[in-house]
């Protein structure tokens, strides 16, 4: 598809890398295209960044119709720029576009204008070690029109941002809190589409957590919360007796491509890996009897993040001595080896863009 570009008359000054956060600093440009029902995918543009102008009755001003994804650029030390297993994002992207009644954009032409769209910021990747740019591409209902139902008219966009860590520990291990009242999910529901609504009903637990300490929740499943599911943005593991394990995806978890990673990585390497239902009581006692040898969360943002204390109803547990666990170590060592292409990637799931 041809992408017509207006660039920006007023480049911006590329950040200092030592002092990145996380999304708070954007490119010079992004992406746009529109879809309408009958015509498909149209008017793929790069623009300079900036505010988009919408109708005030678009569908996902009043209906939530809105997903995202979250992927990185990497700059190699060669100068090259790669990204991490992109069109896994792309399929995740159309099956919560599925969810949510949202149109499909063909994986090919998805490919396309991401990677022409990285192409053209990819001065933006920064170099510094621990920085990557982050990428958004997200996608919203764009009726102009109050009926509930699903929307002729969709727009999808791509921003991009130099980013260090998401926690401000780095890889130091976060404090996580199990959250027992609210929930974030339930199979059928939406949690295993990457939707704008799930974080936002998932912030009041957050927020608690966050004024009491912790850096997110650990969410139970929605009906008998009893199972362990995920964390805020992150999917999480145990290594409990020597067993490596993770909730299965039965539908309301996030399907995590770090996730997925991460298994097929272990399972290589001769790990047996269970993907299961863990239960709450299963965790507690194994966190008071000392078997709960590590736990770490994974996710784009935060890559692989160690555990260091869970909270379960007012009990604090500390994990490995509150510090970096050896499987949490070589993950976070292998994984951001490949990504920044330190590690031979023998799986193949780096994708060049120059
Ligand atoms: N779970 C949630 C709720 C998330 O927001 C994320 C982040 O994208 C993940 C899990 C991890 O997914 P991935 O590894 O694809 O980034
Ligand atoms: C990611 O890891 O890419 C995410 O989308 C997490 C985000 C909610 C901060």
């Amino acid at each position: 598809m041809e992408i017509k570009i207006q660039k920006t008359a007023t480049p911006a000054e590329k950040p200092d890398s030592s002092t990145l956060g996380f999304g708070k600093v954007f490119t010079d440009h992004m992406f746009i295209m529109d879809y309408t029902a009958g015509e498909g995918w149209h008017d793929a543009r790069i623009v300079p960044f900036g505010k988009v102008e919408i109708h005030p009755a678009s569908t996902v001003l009043h209906y939530g119709s809105e997903i995202f994804e979250g992927l990185k650029a990497y700059r190699k030390a060669d100068g090259s720029v790669q990204m991490f297993r992109p069109i896994e994002n792309i399929r995740r992207m159309n099956r919560s576009a599925e969810r949510m009644c949202l149109p499909q954009i063909p994986e090919d032409l998805a490919l396309e204008v991401l990677t022409k769209f990285i192409e053209f910021e990819q001065e933006w990747t920064p170099s510094a070690e621990g920085t990557s740019l982050y990428i958004r591409p997200f996608m919203f209902g764009n009726d102009e029109s109050l009926g509930v139902h699903s929307v002729k008219n969709a727009t999808f966009m791509i921003i991009t941002s130099p980013v260090g860590s998401y926690y401000k520990e780095g890889i130091n291990p976060v404090k996580i809190m199990i959250e027992t009242n609210d929930v974030r999910a339930v199979r059928g529901g939406t949690g295993e589409a990457k939707c704008g609504g799930n974080y936002a009903a998932s912030n009041r637990a957050g927020d608690r957590a966050e004024k009491l300490g912790y850096s997110q929740v650990l969410w139970l499943d929605g009906v008998e919360r009893k199972y362990i599911e995920e964390v805020g943005a992150m999917n999480v593991m145990f290594k409990i007796g020597g067993e490596i394990v993770t909730p299965m995806l039965a539908g309301s978890i996030l399907p995590g491509i770090t996730r997925k990673s991460i298994i097929e990585l272990l399972k290589s390497e001769g790990y047996a890996v269970s993907e299961r239902l863990i239960s709450i009581d299963e965790l507690a006692e194994a966190l008071e009897n000392g078997t709960l040898e590590e736990a770490w969360g994974c996710g784009t943002a935060a890559v692989v993040s160690p555990i260091g204390e869970l909270c379960y109803k007012d009990n604090k547990y500390v994990i490995n001595e509150g510090k970096i666990g050896e499987v949490t170590q070589h993950l976070y060592d292998t994984l951001t080896g490949i990504q920044w292409g330190k590690v031979e990637d023998t799986f193949g799931w780096t994708y060049k863009i120059n």
